[in-house]
């Protein structure tokens, strides 16, 4: 039996068990019905559960990979594209339903809505030439996110847009991140992009202060090697199979303990996670490749934005021209950009948000939320995040559409 075989078989049987353990505990956590429909719909089926319509798109990028899009039509209205965070899908600016989701606000708002699924995630595992069990496959970070995907979707949008030049540009995390390597990469693409708003941007990571992160940045070395000699290139590796392990552990047998390490690694903010809601947020967990967290992981104490590193001077010279990977260009990332961004988020620091401020040229709202608990998901999961954030970037939006930014 392969390592591989053998890993599928231990995982198999924790699922079995917690499968097990789910009818004994499902007495004791009981959860809305709804909750758990949501739950188990894929976006485009979750954004008509609630009444509106949704469109799917595929987008093809110049390196063979094929995206989809969720769209909440509007034509004839000003396009947003809106691109999630690592691990996460279009389902994060939809997860808290119709009242609360940013995606559901600014389509109430009269905008066209467009949901970018970035490359690796369950809706977007198709390539041209290859299958997402080749490591070919998985060979990308934000930084061929940045190069690829969101300028395929920024053309695609404003072509299927037409009589519009330019777009609303919302990410959050990764779709800051990778928004800053196409800015750095792609600067034509700048006069495209109405305004962009980023929610938690994760560029510098010098202060991050996640232990998880921290200790997972002391070990990627070995942990790229070994994930390498097994054959892990996405994580969690099988996707789907730990998504339902994930979902059945963090749901009913070992809530507590799932929130508990949860909060450990965004920040603690007991207050804005809604544990009854906890089934829908991992179960719509979408994955990635494993070289997106090993990148990440880089950035930590390295004291720039660099592109990845292959821990090898002639890989490096090979993919960069250079023994050690090249720094990216932050100067040319010229389009208005709004920063939103808080203190207990420990996935990004204040002070390294500081620093990327003060290299961008064109900041034109600096915010750092006043509710001093609100951590990284907050920005999409918070109970109350429309008055502590959305509230304020609804008027930024007015404001940049009345041409006053
Ligand atoms: C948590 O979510 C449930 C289900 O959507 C909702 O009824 C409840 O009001 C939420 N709790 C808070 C504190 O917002």
């Amino acid at each position: 039996m392969t390592r591989r075989k053998k890993l599928m078989l231990l995982f198999g049987s924790v699922i079995w068990l917690c499968l097990h353990l789910d009818t004994v505990t499902s007495d004791i956590i009981k959860y809305d019905r709804s909750i758990i429909e949501d739950a188990n719909l894929p976006a485009p089926d979750l954004i008509r559960k609630y009444g509106y319509k949704a469109e799917v798109h595929k987008i093809t990028t110049k390196d063979g990979f094929v995206l989809t899009a969720h769209r909440i039509p509007k034509p004839g209205a000003q396009p947003v594209l809106m691109v999630h965070g690592l691990e996460d899908s279009s389902v994060g600016y939809l997860v808290l339903g119709p009242k609360k989701s940013l995606a559901y606000r600014l389509s109430n708002l009269g905008y066209d809505i467009w949901l970018l699924n970035t490359r690796g995630n369950r809706y977007s595992r198709k390539h041209k030439r290859y299958q997402r069990q080749m490591p070919q496959f998985w060979d990308f970070s934000f930084h061929e996110v940045g190069l690829y995907d969101l300028p395929a979707a920024i053309d695609y949008v404003l072509a299927m847009t037409k009589g519009f030049q330019q777009l609303h540009y919302i990410g959050h995390s990764q779709g800051t991140t990778s928004f800053m390597v196409m800015g750095s990469e792609r600067p034509g693409y700048m006069k495209k992009i109405k305004l962009m708003q980023a929610l938690a941007p994760v560029v510098f990571c010098d202060y991050i202060e996640s232990p998880f992160v921290l200790l997972a940045s002391k070990y990627i070395r070995p942990l790229t090697f070994y994930a390498r000699t097994l054959g892990i290139y996405d994580f969690p590796p099988e996707g789907e199979v730990w998504q339902r392990l994930f979902y059945q552990i963090c749901s009913f047998a070992f809530r507590n303990t799932c929130s508990y390490f949860l909060l450990q690694l965004m920040g603690v903010d007991a207050q804005q996670l809604n544990v009854t809601l906890v089934p829908l947020f991992v179960r719509h967990v979408a994955g990635s490749s494993f070289k997106s967290l090993g990148h990440y992981t880089q950035l930590v104490h390295s004291g720039g934005f660099y592109k990845y590193d292959y821990f090898s001077a002639v890989e490096n010279r090979r993919r960069h021209g250079s023994d050690t990977p090249p720094e990216y260009n932050l100067a040319n990332v010229d389009c208005k950009v709004a920063l939103y961004y808080s203190k207990n988020d420990l996935l990004t620091a204040v002070r390294d948000v500081e620093r990327l401020r003060d290299l961008l040229p064109n900041v034109v709202h600096d915010e750092l939320i006043p509710y001093e608990k609100f951590n990284h998901v907050d920005f999409i999961w918070g109970n109350d995040v429309n008055s502590m954030l959305y509230d304020g970037m609804v008027e930024v939006m007015r404001r940049s559409d009345a041409g006053e930014l």
